[in-house]
C-alpha cells in the first residue's frame, strides 16, 4: 500500500465515463493515490493542495492506462508442447492429437509428476513476465490434475503466485477440463467427481468454476451438472465454449448466469445476445487463433451485440503460449475488427467486470491504484507497434514495481 503522485502525464486512459468517450481520456493529467488506492484525477493544472506533497512519479508526457487484467490463463503447468505445435504446422489437428492421448494429456502427465515447488517456480517466473508487461491482475485455472491432488497443487500455486509476487490472482477449478484417460469408458463417474467430492476438496482454492463444454471434451448436461454443483458451492462459473464447434454451451452460460463465456468463435448472433442479456461478459481470445492458424471471431460482431467484451492471453502449452496482454491487443485491433479504443477497454475494464471486479480496470477514486505507464505518448501504440515492450512501469497498488 503506498502513496503516489503521478504527474506530467500526456494522456491518461481512465475508462471512467466521467470523462467522456469509451476510454475517458484525460490529457495534460496526474493522478493522485493514497493508501494503495486512486484518490484523485485530473488535469496536472489542478491538483489539489493536499496531494502536493506526495512522492513524485513523473511520466514525462508519455501515455498511462489502467494496469492490464488478463481474465483467462493456464498459467500453471509444467513441461511444453513445441513438438505438438510443429505437428499442428504440418497438419496434424488439435482434436486428433488431444484424441491419441497427446495435447491436454500429455501437460496431465508432467504436472502431476512435478512438485509442489517446482511448479510454483516454473509458474512464478511466467507471471512475473506478464507484470513486467503490465498485467497487474491475472486469473488463473487448474485443469491439467484431473484428480483432485493435482487440483489443489496447482489452485494452490496460483494463490501463491499472488502472495509473492505484485499481482492479484484469480483462482478458478477447471476439473472438467478433457475426461481423464483413466476414464473413457467411464466418463459419467468422473463427471459425478468432478461436480462431487473433488470439488468439496478445491473449493476453498477456487474464486470461480470452469467446464470446458466442446464436442472435443464435456457436453451441454455434463457442463449443467458441474456448474450447479458449483455454484451450490459458491463459486462463480466461467465456461470455455463454441471453441472448436457449436454446442449450445454459451447459452447454457447465459441460462445459469455465468461470469464469462469464453472462446467463442462459434458462436452466433443469437449467442451473443443471449450473453449480452444475462450480463455474461464474452472473453475473446486472439492469440488462439494466432496460434493455431484458425480464422478470427468477429468482435465487431460481438460487440454490437451489446456483450460486454473483455481479452485474455489464454496462457496455456497447448493453444497460445502468450504471455502479454500488449500483443492480445494488438491482434484484436489488427485482426479482430476491434478499434485500438475498444481493445484496451476490453484488455483493461471489460476483463475486469468479466471477472466481476469493479474496483479495477478504471482510474477513478476508489478503486485499486494500479497502472501502466507506456514508452509512448498515447495507447494506438500498442497496435501500432505490436512487438510489445512499451510498457515502462507498472503500479500496483500505488508502488511502482517494475
Ligand atoms: O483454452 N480449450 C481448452 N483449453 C485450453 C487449451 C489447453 C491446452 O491445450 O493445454 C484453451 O485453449
Ligand atoms: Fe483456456
Amino acid at each position: 500500500m503506498s502513496d503516489l503522485l503521478i504527474g506530467d502525464i500526456g494522456q491518461l486512459v481512465t475508462n471512467d465515463p466521467e470523462h467522456g468517450g469509451l476510454l475517458g481520456v484525460v490529457e495534460s493529467a496526474a493522478v493522485a493515490i493514497t493508501s494503495g488506492s486512486v484518490s484523485w484525477v485530473g488535469e496536472a493544472a489542478d491538483i489539489p493542495d493536499d496531494y502536493r506533497g506526495l512522492p513524485v512519479l513523473d511520466a514525462s508526457q508519455r501515455a498511462v492506462l489502467p494496469g492490464f487484467v488478463d481474465p483467462h490463463t493456464h498459467l500453471v503447468f509444467a513441461g511444453e508442447r513445441a513438438n505438438e505445435f510443429a505437428m499442428r504446422l504440418r497438419g496434424a489437428s488439435y482434436e486428433e492429437i488431444l484424441e491419441s492421448g497427446g495435447g491436454i494429456h500429455s501437460t496431465v502427465v508432467a504436472t502431476r509428476a512435478t512438485d509442489e515447488d517446482t511448479l510454483f517456480e516454473m509458474s512464478r517466473a511466467r507471471a512475473e513476465r506478464m507484470l513486467r508487461a503490465g498485467t497487474t491482475t491475472v486469473e488463473i485455472k487448474s485443469g491439467y490434475g484431473l484428480e483432485t491432488e493435482t487440483e489443489v497443487k496447482m489452485l494452490r500455486v496460483a494463490r501463491r503466485i499472488g502472495d509473492a509476487l505484485p499481482i492479484d490472482v484469480v483462482t478458478t477449478f477447471l476439473g472438467a477440463h478433457v475426461v481423464p484417460m483413466s476414464h473413457r469408458e467411464r466418463r459419467g463417474e468422473y463427471v459425478a467427481d468432478v461436480a462431487g467430492a473433488m470439488l468439496d476438496e478445491v473449493a476453498p482454492y477456487a474464486d470461480f468454476c470452469d467446464v470446458f463444454c466442446d464436442d472435443a471434451a464435456f457436453t451441454v448436461d455434463e457442463a449443467r451438472t458441474v456448474v450447479t454443483s458449483a455454484q451450490a458451492a459458491g463459486l462463480g462459473i466461467r465456461m470455455h465454449t463454441e471453441q472448436l464447434s457449436r454446442n449450445g454451451g454459451a447459452q447454457l452460460a447465459a441460462e445459469v448466469g455465468a461470469a464469462s463465456a469464453d472462446h467463442l468463435d462459434h458462436a452466433t448472433d443469437g449467442d451473443f445476445r443471449a450473453l449480452a442479456a444475462a450480463g455474461t461478459a464474452a472473453v475473446l481470445l486472439p492469440s488462439v487463433s494466432f496460434s493455431m492458424r484458425l480464422p478470427y471471431p468477429d468482435a465487431r460482431r460481438v460487440w454490437d451485440s451489446g456483450a460486454t467484451v473483455a481479452l485474455a492471453t489464454d496462457c496455456n502449452p497447448g493453444t497460445s503460449y502468450v504471455e502479454t496482454m500488449p500483443l492480445v491487443i494488438a491482434l484484436a485491433s489488427l485482426e479482430m475488427g476491434l478499434t485500438p479504443e475498444e481493445a484496451v477497454w476490453a484488455a483493461t475494464r471489460g476483463a475486469a467486470l468479466s471477472l466481476r471486479l469493479e474496483d479495477r480496470g478504471v482510474i477513478a477514486p476508489g478503486a485499486v491504484a494500479d497502472l501502466v505507464v507506456l514508452d509512448a505518448p498515447s495507447y494506438t501504440h500498442l497496435p501500432y507497434r505490436p512487438d510489445g515492450g512499451l510498457v515502462s512501469q507498472v503500479v500496483k497498488r500505488g508502488r511502482v514495481v517494475m
